[in-house]
């Protein structure tokens, strides 16, 4: 992927570019593109499909993510304005949005995360002990998707017998490339198995309530009115899509990023107290989560002048690499405190997971380096990283 700019043309008096997120790209290329996009302009036009606003200003991103009244979340994709479908809460505005967190808050508080610490940790040993007698292992396999699935279905309370069937389900749904899946046929089945597979999950907690975040939202009333089927379904979708990728990528990041950064990795072995800073500034520097929104009004942002009904991509990454915000941006420091960045995004539909996913990454980081301190990429690896959300798609670790 290049990093050189070179607009194909202006739209509006706004440079345009065929810039395209959804293609794979070496590991770290596309937050290097973001760099050279926020240091050229604060904010593009992409002129595939039906084309969309990119705005590169890290302050502008922020805003635009806070005032929900302008930049409405009826779409979060840039490619599509006008999605059939729903994902609850994601995709909701306030005052229906805010009903849905202030149910949600009390599952994802820092109290509630914090009583499940023991459960979560137990679940990390338990899979490193597995790989500590070899001597390596393709880690997002093996480690880096299996523990955060784990834990969430337990929080679901689906039935762990299903975690290989799910492996597969993301897999063909998030990380299949167009050479795999070259109509998409592999991609659509999986996500119709998954819808299925909560229907049934949905009419047997229905009939039979259980202690588990599934069976508590049945109880859930909005309006006076219980939640339906359809609204259930919509939710369960959208936990599947932001539980199970976003912490095996960090984990993936976390992992690359030690095993290239040896004298940090001695550091934090040394000193674990180090391991909360350096899981906030990675979570910084490799930002992976690219949001978008819908103008719900004309409005200029980024420089761009927006009309109303169109699609406006807010990047996390220009903030959180901003030269502005941050000395030496692009440098994960253990010993830099960062609480400001936005790798969970900002505003209302700020992360619901963001407790969870924290202790989930610290939890990783401290078993794994307990019991394997001294690790390297195995020769002979090309490694890239996936379009969209930004995870290293393969990482074949040896120790
Ligand atoms: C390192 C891991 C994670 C990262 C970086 C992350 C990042 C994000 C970001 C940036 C958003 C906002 C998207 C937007 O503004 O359009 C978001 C929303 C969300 N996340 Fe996470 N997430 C992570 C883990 C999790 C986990 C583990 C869960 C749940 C089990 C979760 C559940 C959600 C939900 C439900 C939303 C939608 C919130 C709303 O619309 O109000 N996330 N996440």
């Amino acid at each position: 992927m290049s990093t050189t700019l070179e607009p194909e043309g202006t739209h509006k008096g706004v440079p345009t570019y065929s810039f395209d997120n959804r293609e794979d790209g070496p590991v770290l290329s596309h937050q290097e593109r973001w760099d050279a996009f926020a240091g050229a302009h604060s904010g593009f036009r992409s002129s595939i499909s039906q084309g969309y606003w990119v705005v590169t200003d890290g302050e502008a991103v922020q805003r635009a993510l806070q005032d929900w009244e302008t930049f409405s979340s009826a779409s979060v994709t840039a490619l599509n304005p006008d999605p059939t479908f729903l994902w609850i809460p994601e995709m909701l505005d306030p005052p229906l949005h805010t009903d849905w967190r202030r149910l949600l808050g009390s599952e994802f508080s820092p109290k509630a995360i914090a009583a499940r610490e023991p459960e979560i940790r137990q679940v990390a040993v338990e899979l490193i002990d597995d790989l500590c007698g070899r001597d390596g292992a393709e880690v997002l396999d093996e480690f880096a998707r299996r523990f955060p699935t784990l834990i969430f279905m337990r929080l679901m309370g689906l039935p762990e017998k299903d975690l290989d069937r799910f492996l597969d389900w993301v897999d063909s749904m998030l990380h299949l490339s167009f050479e795999e899946d070259p109509d998409h046929s592999r991609q659509m089945s999986a996500m119709q198995a998954v819808s299925a597979y909560f229907e049934e999950q949905i009419a047997l907690r229905r009939a039979h309530p259980r202690d588990d975040l599934l069976s508590r939202a049945m109880t859930w009333e909005i309006d006076g009115e219980p939640i339906s089927d359809r609204d259930m379904h919509a939710f369960c979708i959208l936990m599947f899509q932001a539980g199970f990728d976003t912490v095996p990528i960090a984990i993936g990041w976390a992992l690359y990023h030690f095993a290239t950064h040896p004298e940090q990795r001695s550091a934090i072995v040394a000193d674990p107290s180090l391991i909360g800073m350096s899981v906030e500034e990675i979570l910084r520097v490799y930002s992976f989560v690219v949001p978008a929104r819908k103008a719900t009004r004309d409005v200029e942002v980024g420089g761009c002048p927006v009309k109303s009904g169109e699609m406006v991509m807010l990047p996390l990454a220009v903030s959180n690499r901003d030269p502005e915000r941050y000395e030496n941006p692009l440098e994960v420091d253990p010993h830099r405190s960062t609480s400001n960045h936005i790798a969970f995004g900002s505003g209302p539909h700020r992360c619901l997971g963001s407790h969870l996913a924290r202790l989930e990454l610290n939890v990783a980081v401290q078993e794994w380096h307990k019991r394997i301190p001294d690790y390297r990429i195995a020769a002979g690896q090309d490694l890239e990283q996936t379009g969209n959300m930004y995870g290293v798609k393969s990482l074949r670790l040896e120790w």
